[in-house]
């Protein structure tokens, strides 16, 4: 049985007071959650981070890496630089970051690369926008994105990190995709890799993300091949962050 993940993206959030209050907030609450919980703060804020968390259960995450180790790449953040730094996941190839930054499926698959070869776990996101949820090409979308890191680590190497499945149009809008709707794509990317090795498939966390709530966390959360969740806006406070994760098992 897969263990339920529930991962917090502050995105651009948070304040030297905001992070210790957040911190300090998720891990007074923690009692009677079994799921696996991490929160993934911007990179200032990693070495606070790193310290609120000594000896706790809550694993650290960045929302982004470089695909390069070091040298002359101006505003880059390595994964070494990261490792140093107690995280334990990354984010790589969140749809704000495809988007809003013009990330193709080939740079999020070297970064993907760069992440696993310095022991990090890379959360990778994958999701179509509502323009091709309604041209009916959602599979194929999703397909090329986990394709693009498969040929270059090989299935396998999925093992290594997580999946997140975030369909851009319910990511902070609060749309969500319902449960069916959802349970339906994570069900194709399982099948997807477990057409290079079932195993691998049925090891992968495959979480869900777009507008989870505490109040639809639980109903997500029990279909068969849903996760746990990747938290945008409700990871900011930390009643609602324990709200989800007190849904997972
Ligand atoms: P949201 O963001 O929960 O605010 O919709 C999720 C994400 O982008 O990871």
């Amino acid at each position: 049985m897969r263990k339920t993940l529930v991962a917090g993206n502050w995105k651009l959030n948070a304040s030297i007071q905001d992070t210790e209050k957040l911190i300090n907030g998720v891990l007074a609450g923690l009692d009677g959650v079994s799921a696996e919980v991490a929160v993934c703060p911007p990179f200032p804020y990693l070495a606070q981070a790193q310290q609120l968390l000594a000896g706790s259960s809550v694993r650290l995450g960045a929302q982004n890496v470089s695909d390069q180790e070091s040298g002359a790449y101006t505003g880059e953040v390595s994964a070494a630089m990261l490792k140093e730094f107690g995280c334990y996941y990354v984010i790589v190839g969140h749809s704000e970051r495809r988007s809003l930054y013009a990330e193709d499926d080939a740079f999020v698959a070297r970064k993907f690369a760069a992440a696993r070869q310095q022991g990090l776990a890379p959360i990778l996101c994958v999701g179509e926008t509502l323009e091709e949820r309604e041209q009916g090409v959602t599979e194929k979308v999703v397909a090329r994105q986990l394709d693009a890191v498969i040929e270059v680590e090989g299935a396998a190497a999925l093992a290594d990190g997580v999946i997140a499945y975030e369909p851009v149009w319910a990511i902070g809008t609060g749309m969500t995709a319902t449960r069916e709707q959802a349970q339906e794509v994570h069900a194709f990317i399982r099948q997807r890799i477990a057409g290079h090795d079932a195993a691998v498939a049925e090891k992968v966390q495959i979480l869900y993300g777009g507008s989870v709530k505490p109040d639809n966390a639980a109903e997500l959360f029990a279909e068969a091949d849903i996760d746990g969740g990747l938290i945008g806006g409700a990871s900011l406070k930390a009643e609602d962050f324990l709200g989800i994760c007190s849904a997972g098992r």
